[in-house]
């Protein structure tokens, strides 16, 4: 990877989290594994976010969950901070757990409903031993007029509060303690669009007040543009691509990156209206048993257009340098260069044309979900 590799917080290489298949014999067998997350690499530097986006499946709440140690991973290294946190138990992490928070998708299940919003964002100073100046309480009603919560509200309990109140008492735990990093699963995908910008403004200017690196996932390409001065690409647990926020919309390089951003709508009408979307056809495929080679060749349109190179079905394509600052995991990225996003009607339909006429008869598994196919009408509104 390009990024520094010191004054990294989080240093992740070869993270590979797979959870076991048990039988349902008397004594359960291992009978196969789901690969969640099979084999990614990133850094996150001070200060900043990586947003790392993909359909559901892909691997998003394990990679990071595991970069936390809240779950597992089956092997390779998570350094935060320069240390090396994956061989380490829970009295070892704790330290670790200081520097780094949380804040989850669903703001209704990631607070105990029985607890008031006093002891809920006091939880991170009595579990770490902080004694604030001038007390615990007084340093919780100040995160709470700082996330823009009423700290007369302390006594109260997390039913009494909307679904963007909720998610601000997440941020206010998570920040307590002035931690080094952040994960953020999903965190405005359950609020209204119009709460997701207060939400998103917020996490900002935290992040430059306290100097918070963030690991910022979504499912919507449109939401991490907002937050993200990096942008990985995850699909069936590999990342394919990664750049610089502006790189990954002007300059994407991987299939599965265009096909995820032809669905995100310009602000410009005309150029709108001109660009062609690439739908991507079924589900992303089961991590128990993904495809051989590359992984998103049985969704891929540039592998239709290309006439289905035997490469893309037997080897799989590694996560390389293709500039200084992006990263790309596609045996024929060069095919792409130079050609705008979306935007080419004769490509679209070309790969449209190259998908009716070979069923594709290799994979059995995807079955008539395989491959992509290519819609003239107006981008949806994300
Ligand atoms: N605890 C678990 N046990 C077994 N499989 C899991 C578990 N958690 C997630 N998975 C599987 O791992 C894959 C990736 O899931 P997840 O990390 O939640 O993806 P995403 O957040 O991108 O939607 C999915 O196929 C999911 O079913
Ligand atoms: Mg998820």
């Amino acid at each position: 990877m390009s990024e520094g590799q010191n004054g990294s917080i989080v240093q992740v290489r070869g993270l590979r989290t797979y959870f076991p298949i048990k039988s349902r014999s008397l004594i359960p067998r291992v009978v196969g594994q789901v690969m969640a997350v099979d084999g990614i690499d990133f850094d996150i530097g001070a200060g900043e976010t990586l947003g790392l986006v993909g359909e559901s499946g892909s691997g998003k709440t394990t990679a990071a969950r595991s970069v936390l140690m809240l779950v597992k991973p089956t092997s390779g290294s998570v350094k935060i901070d320069g240390t090396e946190i994956t061989g380490l138990n829970a009295r070892q992490l704790r330290p670790i757990r200081r520097k780094t928070s949380m804040i989850f998708q669903d703001p209704y299940n990631a607070l105990n409903p029985r607890h008031t919003v006093g002891a809920i964002i006091s939880a991170p100073f009595e579990i770490q031993n902080v004694k604030p100046e001038g007390g615990v309480k007084r340093a919780v009603q100040d995160l709470m007029q700082r996330v823009g919560l009423n700290p007369e509200h302390y006594n109260r309990y997390p039913n009494e509060f909307s679904g963007g109140q909720r998610q601000r008492i997440g941020i206010a735990r998570a920040v307590a303690l002035h931690p080094e990093l952040i994960v953020c699963d999903e965190p405005v995908s359950a609020l209204d669009v119009s709460i997701q910008a207060q939400i998103l403004n917020l996490l900002h200017d935290l992040q430059n007040e306290f100097n918070i690196a963030y690991l910022f996932v979504a499912h919507d390409l449109a939401v991490v543009r907002q937050v993200s001065h990096r942008i990985a690409v995850m699909y069936l647990g590999h990342i394919v691509e990664s750049a610089p926020r502006k790189t990954i919309y002007s300059m994407p390089l991987h299939p599965y990156t265009r096909s995820l951003l032809s669905a995100v709508p310009v602000p410009d009408p005309v150029r709108q209206r001109q660009r062609t979307r690439i739908v991507l056809q079924g589900d992303v495929p089961s991590p128990i048993d993904p495809p051989p080679g590359c992984v998103f060749h049985t969704r891929c349109w540039l592998y239709e257009r290309l006439g289905k190179p035997e490469r893309c079905r037997t080897e799989e394509p590694l996560l390389r340098p293709f500039t200084t600052d992006q990263t790309v995991a596609c045996h024929f990225a060069e095919e792409l260069v130079g050609q705008g996003v979306g935007e080419s009607a004769a490509e679209a339909a070309a790969a449209a044309a190259a998908l009716s006429a070979t069923p594709d008869d290799d994979e059995p598994e995807a079955g008539a979900d395989a491959g992509a196919t290519i819609q003239e009408s107006p981008v949806q509104q994300a």
